[in-house]
């Protein structure tokens, strides 16, 4: 196994790689209830392998850093990375927990409730990380979630802020974070929930939701918070309204709108999303390009079953792309 820094550009992805057991069915159970009738599939899946993939196929030159199980679930998921030309070479495996695992419940509409137990995940150490230095110190960019300790995800920072790369945040799913991580973050991408949880988890009171307040402009104050503590671009992501870049230099936002789609399954939306992004940022796109081309590879991404499965890859994305400008002028 070659451990040896890659020469090319890369984009490091750190974080979880899980087992997906996906049932599909007319609706969600609500507490307490069962409902049958399902259908069952097994998937991979797991925040960070899922952007990993993402930026793979979008034709980025990738290095995923996880921690999985000595077990099948394991071996399936460092097999099926390898596949997808991703370097797999940094990934550690753990003797006695069992790889990630997701139970995944989704509705007729694509909406869906997840339930993880993170096993190899939580055990991804400061140590373990430490012993992979230069591979941090040499990257183009970086992008990180938290389904790993919160601990890791600080030290992970603080080693990649002694290289020059991109380092990205996707904050989910969200916990309290310690507001000094935030000063060595450049972007963070948070859905609308994160935002103004993140937002109060940080000590702020949250904007209050009045009718004389836009959506947007309760985006912007929390956003404008969260920048003061070092960040220097916030992109909101909102689903079926697109999403809100925030320029913490300016003060300003772009409005990126979302591709109308017909979704069938939106689990992984946001990692493929995020890892799109952070492969066109890498490829020296500007902002707005990245998060077009993010947002245009999401809204194939929900039109498909499963999570990494449902990653586009780059020609698809360039032709959607091209359906996108025609349609919305940035
Ligand atoms: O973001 C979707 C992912 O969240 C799923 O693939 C599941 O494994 C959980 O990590």
């Amino acid at each position: 196994m070659d451990k040896s820094t890659p020469e090319n550009e890369y984009v490091l992805i750190i974080g979880s790689s899980n087992m997906d057991l996906n049932i599909y069915s007319e609706r969600l159970p609500s507490p307490g209830e069962t409902v049958t009738g399902g259908i069952f599939r097994q998937s991979l899946g797991g925040k960070g392998a899922n952007q990993a993939v993402a930026a793979a196929r979008a034709g980025s030159e990738v290095v995923f850093i996880a921690k999985i199980g000595r077990d099948d679930f394991g071996s399936q998921m460092s097999t099926k990375l390898s596949q997808e030309g991703i370097n797999t070479n940094f990934m550690l495996q753990d003797p006695e927990e069992h790889s990630g695992v997701a139970f995944i419940m989704i509705d007729k509409n694509g909406e869906n409730m997840i339930s993880v137990a993170p096993g190899a995940n939580a055990t991804l150490s400061v140590e373990e990380i430490e012993k992979h230095g230069s591979i941090l110190r040499n990257a183009t960019s970086l992008v990180v979630q938290m389904e790993i300790p919160m601990e890791t995800i600080n030290k992970i920072y603080e080693i990649a802020s002694e290289g020059h790369c991109i380092k990205i945040l996707n904050p989910a799913p969200l916990k309290p974070i310690p507001p000094d991580l935030l000063k060595n973050i450049d972007i963070i991408v948070p859905n609308e929930g994160e935002l103004f949880r993140l937002h109060s988890l940080l000590g702020f009171s949250n904007p209050q939701t009045k009718e004389s307040i836009s959506r947007s402009d309760n985006i912007i104050m929390a956003s404008k918070d969260i920048a003061s503590l070092g960040v220097d671009y916030i992109i909101t992501t909102l689903g079926a309204d697109g999403s809100l870049i925030y320029y913490a230099d300016s003060d300003k936002i772009t409005r990126v709108p979302a591709f109308k789609v017909n979704a069938v399954d939106t689990v992984g939306a946001g990692d493929c999303f995020n890892g799109v992004f952070v492969s066109y940022l890498t490829k020296s796109f500007s902002m707005i390009e990245a998060v077009k081309a993010a947002t245009a590879a999401a809204s194939i991404a929900v039109t498909r079953k499963g999570a990494q499965e449902s990653m586009p890859n780059e020609s698809e994305i360039r032709q959607r792309i091209e359906e996108y400008n025609k349609i919305i002028n940035l």
